[in-house]
């Protein structure tokens, strides 16, 4: 793993320059293409269980008509099949590694034991096998799974290993929103990368792009370089994910309209809620209503100005740009009523719940002076400046531990010079406030990632979960991939 991690970086190791120049050489010569739609795996039924295998594979993709770029996937080339599962169901996944260096996979907002979670310590060897089992036991959402590798998550997934997996229940079944998939219920991956003069992956590259996070100057959608989407309906829900390693996305349309926001990670809001932008930072999902009865073509774009590009420390000299995401052409569309729902589904009243008596703070902290000594020494890349708490990540030392079947308040807070979004593996939890005010209108679902700005406290309330295992740990992290990998990441346990 040591070896090919080097190899990595000196094959990678290229000016901005370049990236720019190489980039618009490739990107002219670029006809539109069609959006394409993640193959729907919904798993054999075989003695009781629901089984999926996913086989994590080399690929070629020809992402730009001439150059075939080297990549990973899941069952295919770039990305993976779109898992689908239903609340109850109980799952077994073989996932088998093809490639030359260990893996693990993860699953992005699942609650599971935490030996089945796919985190760092669910190494899977190379030529390796794993088995996860577990139960489907929440409601229907959007989650993902990515590779969680020790150190190498940002080179993995930005090579290609993510997928979606959807849970549906009966209330998501039965819910008056469009729910045939690629048809008008639409996957949207989002992903940015840079490549480089022969059509290859410009993973990181310079010091910068280490602290700051992997920002690619192209948009791959679904793993398509601009497409262009022929919707089939009038009435259209988009799952947006943002998979990118380190961007974050202020997502609207060209021509000013709005969109209701339905769902995020961890399932329904309880009413939709009408946005013109919605900022999305790594790693989270939301689901979004788009009406489009007036037959016009429209550019979903990301809008400059939010997360790390937009300020910050190293300028980011031209990567705070507006970009596009996908064209939507609803010309042929099928006319459907778009009767606006009101009330999605009711949440629990955790408010009211009284959380466990413990204090649970976490400072996010970047450290600047060692930062600076890595620039300096080039061989001292790693290690010691990305941090919580002041404890860089190690994989043998757990930070704490919970009991399970409880409700924490967690402040999480951010002093550094960056906007970190944070994640909590095994839980779906509240937004209670930013800072002491109250979240955004469309924070206030169920989610398992959440944005951290500047200077700012955001608190959550976070239900720990039904299982218990003191050996095995759930991990929390910065979702900037880059920072995860740095050592922006904790692991604790869930106690009886
Ligand atoms: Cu999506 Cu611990 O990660
Ligand atoms: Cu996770
Ligand atoms: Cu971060």
């Amino acid at each position: 793993m040591k070896i090919n991690r080097r190899k990595f970086l000196m094959a990678t190791a290229a000016t901005p320059a370049m990236i720019f120049t190489s980039r618009q050489v490739i990107a002219t010569n670029q006809h539109r293409q069609e959006l394409p739609i993640p193959e729907l795996y919904e798993g054999e039924y075989k003695s009781g269980k629901v089984k999926f295998r996913l086989n994590v594979e080399h690929g070629e993709v020809e992402f730009f008509k001439g150059y075939k770029t080297s990549t990973l996937g899941y069952n295919g080339n770039y990305l993976g099949p779109t898992m689908k599962m239903k609340k109850g169901d109980q799952v077994s996944i073989e996932v088998n590694n093809h490639l030359a260096e260990d893996t693990t996979v993860h699953w992005h907002g699942m609650v599971l034991p935490a030996k089945m979670d796919g985190g760092p310590h669910q190494n899977i060897v190379q030529q390796g096998k794993w088995i996860s089992e577990f139960k489907v036991i929440q409601k229907a959402s959007t989650l993902f799974y990515h590779s969680h590798a020790h150190g190498q998550t940002g080179q993995q997934v930005y090579r290609g290993l993510a997928g979606l997996l959807l849970i549906e229940d009966d209330e998501s079944e039965q819910a008056d929103l469009p729910s045939e998939y690629g048809v008008d219920d639409i996957p949207v991956v989002i992903q940015d990368r840079d490549f480089d003069q022969n059509g290859q992956f410009n993973y990181v590259g310079f010091m910068p792009e280490r602290m700051v996070g992997k920002h690619g100057k192209t948009l791959l959608i679904n793993g398509a370089y601009s497409p262009l989407l022929n919707a089939k309906s009038t009435r259209l829900r988009l799952r947006l994910v943002n998979a990118s390693n380190a961007r974050f996305y202020n997502l609207g349309f060209n021509d000013g309209r709005s969109f209701q926001v339905v769902a995020s990670e961890g399932g329904l809001l309880e009413h939709p809620i009408a946005l013109k932008r919605l900022e999305m930072g790594p790693g989270e999902r939301y689901e979004i209503l788009v009406d489009l009865s007036d037959r016009k073509s429209v550019m979903l774009k990301s809008y400059r100005g939010v997360g790390n590009t937009a300020h910050g420390p190293m300028g980011m000299m031209g990567m705070d740009n507006d970009m596009d995401v996908l064209l939507i052409n609803a010309e042929s569309a099928e006319k459907r009523p778009t009767t606006p729902v009101e009330t999605l589904t009711s949440h629990p009243d955790w408010m009211s719940m009284k959380p466990a008596d413990v204090s649970r703070q976490l400072e996010l902290q970047m450290g600047m002076m060692g930062m600076m000594r890595g620039m300096m020494n080039r061989m001292g890349m790693s290690g010691g400046m990305m941090s919580i708490n002041g404890d860089s990540f190690d994989i043998d030392h757990i930070n704490f531990s919970v009991r399970k079947n409880q409700f924490e308040v967690w402040r999480i807070g951010n002093n550094s010079p960056m906007v970190h979004p944070f994640h909590i593996h095994n839980t779906q939890f509240k937004v209670l406030s930013r800072d002491g005010r109250p979240a955004k209108p469309y924070e206030q679902g169920f989610k398992d990632t959440v944005i951290v700005n500047q200077n700012e406290t955001v608190q959550v309330l976070v239900p720990t979960g039904p299982y218990s295992d003191t050996q095995s740990p759930y991990m929390y992290h910065c979702h900037i991939l880059e920072h995860e990998d740095g050592g922006m990441m904790g692991q604790f346990v869930v106690k009886s």
